[in-house]
């Protein structure tokens, strides 16, 4: 089925860190590190209480320092390097893609690591010891402006989608991993590529939501399955 001209795009979600212990969102009681997704996770929660919505993602900026990516995220940059052709698309806010060695994962849902003004557009990459100390952080371009993290929030439109789109329509295989498919348009993602005729492979620890829309799936901690996966896939065609 391979070859290194094989057009892949990969989606991933929260359970491709889970097992670098950062938790994912669905917990069933539906919180998330004990805060209701609309406090924190909203424009309108920003407005209410930034101050609360600050220190929830400065405390998950400085848990980038305590994280480490897994074999999950490895086998992820292996395939890259094997690949001509592929997109790698999160959903995920942390750098554990880029530091496993993926070169230019889609944040389609934003970076802790950047920040962004509110008033001028700025963004930027603010990981020193006291941007992520401070009670807010002023803007380094029109001074005064609070930034705010460069995260999409509910209600807010995801980045890159164009990008996204086309890769979506070129692509012989679509691969989604640990990814419940709640949220859109990611979930949707799967059946845009089902429908140009890609072939599809899930891989979770438990059934996605759209999980009849697979060709394949794989059910299990990504970590645990995708290493050996990756060398099946790339292996046969060295
Ligand atoms: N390996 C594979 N899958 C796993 C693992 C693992 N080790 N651990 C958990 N999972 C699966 C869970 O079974 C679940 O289906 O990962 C999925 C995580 O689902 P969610 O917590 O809903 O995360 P995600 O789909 O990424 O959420 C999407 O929602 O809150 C927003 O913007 C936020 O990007 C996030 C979006």
């Amino acid at each position: 089925m391979w070859t290194k001209e094989t057009k892949v795009v990969i989606l991933t979600g929260a359970g491709i860190s889970a097992e670098s212990g950062i938790r994912t969102f669905r917990a069933s009681d539906g919180l998330w590190e004990d805060h209701r997704i609309d406090d924190v996770a909203t424009p309108e929660g920003w407005e209410r209480n930034p101050q609360l919505v600050w220190e929830f993602y400065q405390e998950r900026r400085r848990q980038l320092f305590e994280v480490e990516p897994n074999p999950g995220h490895i086998a992820l940059s292996k395939l890259e390097d094997y690949l001509d052709d592929m997109l790698l698309v999160t959903q995920n806010v942390d750098n554990l893609h880029a530091r496993a060695g993926s070169k230019n994962p889609v944040h389609m849902h934003g970076e802790l690591e950047k920040l962004r003004c509110e008033e001028c557009d700025y963004v930027g990459v603010m990981m020193e010891e006291h941007d992520l100390n401070s009670a807010f952080v002023s803007c380094p371009e029109c001074t005064n402006a609070m930034m705010r993290p460069h995260i999409v929030w509910f209600h807010e439109m995801p980045m890159r989608m164009a990008e996204i789109e086309t890769a979506l329509n070129q692509c012989d295989v679509f691969i989604s991993i640990g990814t419940s498919g709640h949220v859109y348009p990611a979930a949707g993602f799967l059946a845009s590529a089902k429908q140009q005729g890609s072939y599809c492979i899930g891989i979770n620890l438990e059934s996605p939501l759209n999980f009849d829309l697979f060709d394949e799936f794989h059910q299990g901690k990504a970590g645990e399955i995708l290493p050996g996966l990756i060398q099946q896939w790339t292996r046969t065609k060295e």
